[in-house]
This record gives structure tokens, sequence and C-alpha cells, in this order.
């Protein structure tokens, strides 16, 4: 009788603090963590792909600026330095090491599909962060509408070109879905216009490759109205090797991602002329592991939103993709 009335004041205990009753959590550094007096108890493995990426790091920034203020929990992490089959191995240790929950950001979609069907069905909460995985074996997906990005980038490029141009695509790794996602949304976009994809190249998500395949793009073709990348870093290898060959000027550049500290910037240098956001996830996929550890469940599937940040906006805060506009 004793030990189970302990085990109650104690669940109940642990309840409310991992339900974010009270406003303590919401502080930063809690009284809790400042007196010591709380042992995290819920463990938390974060497999991230890679750490090589601006993006990257920032997701691992927001995943630990939200988890410091839950002291009930503990993250730790791993950097598969995007390599799939490390990636792979890292969620089988997590499993092993008995971890409450796992976060995965994978690298590409097939190689990660069994591992984390494996974690999930051996009854370990999976949240697959930003890109997708196959199948349904995971707790919830959190991420932007890659497709709706993709057609507005594609409808914001037809307007901006008269509806008529010569367009270079540099898509992001095509084994990942939002590589898959950006260019089927794009070609949406662009339906009914007269804007023309003269070069397409797969860069991997890396500006160095990025670079690369802009040059061979420049050396093959005298005139380049525009170039899409999947991503700001994309965009920026683009602009250097158009800069290089002195023709930058010539060319529109529009990315995806829109960091505070990378594509925003570019945008109000004018180096793009408009980037469309893609929030990592980090805060939202902390939000969900407490309420699965909590036991309230969660949805699905979390779809985020997103901005376009132009030069007219970028000081506004962008424009919301959403016809309804404001949060
Ligand atoms: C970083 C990144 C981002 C991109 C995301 C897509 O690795 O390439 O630039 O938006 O991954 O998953």
């Amino acid at each position: 009788m004793k030990i189970s009335y302990r085990f109650l004041v104690f669940s109940l205990f642990s309840f409310l603090l991992l339900s974010g009753c009270g406003t303590k959590q919401e502080t930063g550094s809690s009284e809790a963590e400042e007196t010591g007096n709380i042992q995290p108890k819920f463990t938390i493995g974060m497999s991230q792909c890679n750490l090589g990426e601006p993006w990257r790091v920032q997701m691992n920034l927001d995943i630990k600026n939200e988890a410091e203020k839950h002291p009930g929990i503990r993250v730790t992490y791993k950097d598969a330095q995007n390599d799939s089959l490390k990636q792979r191995s890292q969620i089988e240790e997590y499993v092993n090491a008995g971890v409450d929950l796992i976060i995965v950001s994978p690298k590409e979609a097939a190689p990660l599909t069994p591992p984390i069907a494996a974690a999930y069905e051996k009854g370990i909460p999976v949240i697959v962060l930003d890109r997708r995985v196959l199948g349904d074996k995971y707790t919830c997906f959190i991420g932007a509408d890659n497709i709706k990005i993709g057609r507005a980038a594609g409808q914001w490029i037809a307007e901006r070109l008269g509806g008529k141009g010569r367009i270079v695509e540099l898509k992001g790794l095509m084994t990942s879905t939002p590589g898959q996602d950006r260019h089927s949304g794009f070609r949406e976009g662009i339906k009914g216009s007269d804007c023309e994809i003269i070069f397409e190249a797969d860069m991997k998500w890396l500006e160095p490759d990025a670079r690369k395949e802009m040059e061979s793009a420049l050396a093959r073709f005298r005139a380049i109205d525009l170039v899409y990348a999947h991503n700001d870093p994309g965009a920026h290898g683009a602009y250097l090797a158009a800069k290089a060959a002195g023709r930058e000027k010539d060319i529109i550049f529009v990315g995806i991602d829109a960091l505070p500290h990378e594509g925003q910037v570019y945008v109000k240098q004018g180096v793009l002329q408009a980037s469309f956001e893609y929030p990592t996830g980090g805060k939202e996929a902390i939000l969900t592991a407490l309420k699965i550890l909590n036991g309230e469940g969660a949805p699905k599937e979390i779809t985020l939103r997103s901005r376009v940040f132009t030069k007219e906006n970028v000081d506004q805060g962008g424009e919301w993709l959403d016809e309804d506009g404001e949060e």
C-alpha cells in the first residue's frame, strides 16, 4: 500500500512537471535546476543526419533551447555526418541503450525506414523531423509542406519572370523527400507559363556541389534568367559561380530555408531575390516529445508554416504562404 501511494505521488508530480503545468518551465532555468533537485525522468536520443550545414546546427540549437526549459528530460545527440549507414546504427544504438524516445532527422528515406520501423515496433516512440521515411511505422512526422513551398516558389518565379524565362534548377538530394517535393511542387507552380528548365542537376543540398553544377550550366548556356535552388546554400553556391564568371547581375537567384543569419541576410544583400522559409521544427519536436512521454499522444503529422522573404518584406518578417496571412 505504502509503495503504491508513494508511486502515485511521484507519478502525479512527474506528470505536472512534464505537462508544463505552472509557468516554471517557460522561464528557461527552472527552480528545480537551480536547486539541483530534479533528475531527468526521460532520456531522448536525437539523431541528426549531419552538422555540416547551418540549418542543421540551428535545428539542434532549437531542440536544445526548448529542452532546457524542461528539467524532466535529457537529450543526447548523435551526428551521422551525412552517412545513412552510420545513421542507421545510431538509431539501433539508441534502441539498445533503452532511450525513452527517439527524434531523427533522416538523411534519406529508404535506408532509414527499417531501423526507424524496428524502434517503433519495439515500442519506442519515434519523431521523424524534416525529411520523411517510407510507410507509417513512426509515431509523428514534423515538417513544413515542401510541395506547397515548391509550388509557391514556382508561382513567384513565373510571375517575377513575366511568364517567360530560362531557368536552372539545382535540386536537393533526390533520395530525400524534400528534394522530390520541392521539385514536383515547383513544376506545378510554373505550369501554364513559358518558363523553361534549361539545366537541372542534383547538388545534394551542398554549396560546393551547387557551385560546380552552376559552372557547367554557365559554360553551356549564354542566357540564364534565373536559378531556383532547393536550399539557400545551393543558391549561394550558384551565385558565387556566376560572380566568378562576371554574370551574377544577369541572373536572379531564389533559394529555400530563409534562416535569419543566412538566407534572410542574402535577401537583404540582394544576393537572393527570394528565400522561402523551411522551419527546423526543433522546438515543436521537444513539445511533441513531452506530450508523447506524458501519455497524451500526438498527431501522426504536424505541418509547420512557411513564409517568403523578399527585399520588400524581409524587414517586416516576410509574408506567410497561407492565403489567410497572419498567425
Ligand atoms: C540541410 C538541408 C536544408 C534543407 C533541409 C531539407 O541539410 O539541406 O538546407 O532545407 O536539409 O531536408
